[in-house]
Parts: C-alpha cells; structure tokens; sequence
C-alpha cells in the first residue's frame, strides 16, 4: 500500500510522532496487559545460557539496550556485536548462546550472514524484525516481531523504538521464567510498559523546547551526547541520528568515560546533550555536568522536573515526561529524534533521504 505523508512535512516526522501506536502495538504482541503478565513465547529463556545480538547502525544501539535489561532483570548474560565484525571474526560462542539478529528490514546483509554463521554453528536463532517475511525472518527458527509498520524515513526511529521496546518486553519474560521476577514484579513492570505509549505521546509534545536546543545545534560543528545505563547506548543513537540527517559531527559518550578523553574537546562551542532521567545513577551523571559546565560547555541537560538542578553555569533544562527506569529508553528515545530532526530542518537538509545513505544495505 501507498504510504503518504498526509499533514506531515516529512516522512521521518510522521513516523517520530507514530510511535505511541506502533510501540502500543509492538508491546501487546509480548505482553498481556489485561492480567498484568508476560505471554509465554517460543523460546524458554531458561534454557538459554547466554544471548548473541548482531545488528547494524541503529538496532546495534537497540540491542545495546537490549542487553542492559537482560543482565538486569533476568541475570542472563548478554554480548551486542555490530554485525560486519561478528561475521569475520570466527567469535567463539558458547553452546546454549541463543544468537539474536535485530533489524528493521530483516534484509541487511552482514546481519543475515551472522545470523547464517550462528545456525550454521548450531545456535538457536531468533530475528528482531519489521518485516515480517524478510531474509532473516525465513532464515532464523523463531521470528520476534516489531509491529512498526512501513518505515519510510531512511534514519530509523520508530522502528527503533519498536525494538526497545520489545527487547525490554523479552528481558522480563525472560526474568519471569528464569525466576528472577516474582508475580508482584511482573505485574509492576508490565504495567510500566503499558505506559509507554502514553508518556511516549507526552515526550512528542516537547517539540516547543526543543526546537530551541535545536536552533542552537544547528549551528554547532561538534555535539556530545551524554547518558549512563541504558542512556548511554541512547546516546550513541542521538548522534548517529544527528550525524545522519544534519551532517553535524556528533558523538555518544557514557558520561563517566568524558574525563579520560571527550573532555579535552569541551569548550563555549561545543553543546553537550545530557540524557538524565530520575534513576540510580542520576547524581552521577549530575557531576558529570558540573564538570563539564565549569569548563564552559553549554549543557542541555533533559531530565523529569522532580530532578534536583545540578549546581553550575550554563546548564539548561528540558523537561521530559516522568517515567519508570524501565521504560526511560523509550520515552527519551523522542527528544533525541526530535532533536535531530529539527536541527536538520534548521539546516534545510534532505531529512528523509540524506545523503551518501541507504534505507537498508543488502550489499557489503
Ligand atoms: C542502514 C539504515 C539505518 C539502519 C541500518 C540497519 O544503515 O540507514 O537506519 O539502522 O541500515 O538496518 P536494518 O534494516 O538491519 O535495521
């Protein structure tokens, strides 16, 4: 079917402002939120030893999220490789390792010839996709689906979400049957996902702060994100996203890794984009932006309005909608996308089609 853009300018904003839908839509395929329970799937996690993601460009960050729920809620041992790696360098992995390719086309082809290596090598295999009768979906023996719909916009961002959100959905089936999660918690966290959609659709309308921010990227040569726990592969996201439809150098640091190194490039010209939501590393990453902030460089700091200020000159705040940890991944998912595409419209770039950029590479 033929995919218009109706009122929207672009693609890629129409698909920023779906994803209260498609993550909704993605959640209920792993979730029952009438009982407040995870559906048990194809694969018992208790029988699984270990999880192999392999994914390119944005699913390698989706996966990178992926694996921070994983070891946390269920204790289950978790490697995210970027997959033209992965396939050439004869990994050694464990038997019991279910290998998992994460892709929105399921076509990509470094991601179809690591997952081929792993069934090939005798793994359990499970594909992440969008679409649903791709390569990788015929080629693994189980299919996790995302429900995201046709993506048009070539820099991912609903399909993204779709596949946070489902990891994280997998990580507390996976909890649940390897008795890490007892019912009680179950039910809180599910409940948490089902508020996703909600605080989702919250985040959409923090466009009016943000295409401030986003004015003054616009005119930034460098940008640094910053995030801990899952913030920090979050981050990585926003400067791809950055990268790829303004063409401003951008880059995502773990917050606690700026002073061996990213702090050396922070000075009045560099803005640095704090991803800080209320969790247990807040205070720490707090003092991160004090550091940097002593040093001149402009902070956007986005965290909920409960969030202590940090002391220190030259941070700015950006309210996020107040969310569950959990769910933090994707609900600050929108104004990293957001940001992005308002410095490219800023900058006049082709948003949907950037340049030298494929919507998906079935070639090396
Ligand atoms: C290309 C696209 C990216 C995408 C990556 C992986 O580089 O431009 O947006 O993240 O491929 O694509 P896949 O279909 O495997 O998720």
């Amino acid at each position: 079917a033929l995919v218009e853009k109706g009122e929207y300018r672009h693609f890629m904003e129409k698909e920023i402002h779906e994803q209260p839908d498609s993550v909704q839509h993605t959640l209920s395929h792993y979730l029952d939120f009438v009982n407040g329970r995870v559906k048990p799937g194809e694969i018992d996690f208790a029988a699984v030893d270990r999880i192999q993601i392999v994914a390119c460009g944005t699913a390698f960050y989706a996966g990178q999220i992926g694996r921070y729920a994983f070891e946390r809620l269920a204790g289950l041992p978790c490697d995210v490789e970027i997959a033209s790696e992965f396939r050439y360098r004869n990994p050694a992995v464990a038997p019991g390792t279910l290998a998992v390719a994460v892709s929105q086309s399921g076509e990509t082809a470094d991601t179809l010839a690591s997952l081929s290596w792993c069934k090939a090598n005798g793994l359990k295999t499970a594909a992440l996709v969008n679409v649903h009768s791709s390569s990788m979906a015929r080629e693994a023996l189980v299919v996790w689906p995302t429900h995201a719909g046709p993506e048009i916009g070539v820099a991912s961002t609903k399909a993204f979400t779709a596949q946070v959100a489902a990891l994280l959905a997998l990580a507390v089936t996976a909890g649940v049957q390897r008795g890490r999660i007892d019912p009680l918690i179950e039910g809180e966290l599910v409940k948490a996902l089902f508020e996703a959609p909600r605080l989702i659709a919250e985040a959409v309308q923090m466009d009016g702060a943000l295409r401030g921010v986003a004015h003054e990227l616009s005119k930034a040569t460098d940008v640094l994100f910053l995030g801990r726990g899952a913030m920090f592969p979050l981050a990585m996201e926003g400067a791809l996203k950055l990268k790829e439809i303004s063409y401003i150098h951008a880059e995502g640091y773990a917050a606690g890794e700026l002073k061996h190194g990213p702090i050396a490039l922070v000075d009045e010209l560099t803005p640095i984009v704090a991803l800080a939501p209320l969790d247990e590393v807040f205070e720490k990453t707090a003092s991160n932006l004090q550091e940097v902030a002593a040093r001149g460089g402009p902070v956007i700091m986005i965290a909920p309005k409960a969030a202590p200020d940090p002391h220190g000159a030259g941070i700015s705040r950006i309210d996020a909608p107040d969310c569950h940890p959990l769910i933090a991944p994707l609900v600050y998912a929108i104004p990293v996308q957001l940001l992005a595409y308002y410095t490219a419209v800023e900058k006049g770039t082709d948003v949907d089609q950037p340049r030298n950029l494929a919507k998906s590479v079935t070639v090396e």
